[in-house]
């Protein structure tokens, strides 16, 4: 089984909208970029502050404790490999959205 944390349909972010998702031991921020769900750790991995409080522009977001800007797509500081969040997928099955922490591979 993939551990996946359930978003509660309530809770699912409009377009442009964020919200913070609680679940298997991890704080999760869950953006909607012009319909895309883009989900990455809540934790800035330069000092640890909230990235779900950041500032959105497109696809970035701009930690507000020291500016940083990482991609959302890829967790990867802006321009540069040097720093990178931990990004996951998103499944949406129905009106049911998921976050997908680890991939089970399935070995046949
Ligand atoms: S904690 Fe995010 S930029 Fe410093």
């Amino acid at each position: 089984m993939n551990r996946r944390i359930e978003v509660p349909a309530a809770r699912v972010p409009a377009i442009g909208e964020r919200c913070l998702v609680e679940g298997e031991g991890k704080s999760v921020a869950l953006f909607n970029v012009d319909g895309r769900l883009l989900a990455v750790d809540d934790s800035c991995p330069h000092q640890g502050a909230s990235l779900c409080a950041g500032q959105l522009q497109g696809a970035v977001i701009q930690c507000r404790s020291h500016g940083l800007r990482f991609d959302l797509a890829s967790g990867y500081l802006l321009n540069s490999t040097a720093l990178k969040v931990a990004s996951y997928p998103v499944e949406v099955e129905g009106d049911r959205v998921f976050i997908v922490l680890a991939r089970q591979e399935v070995v046949a």
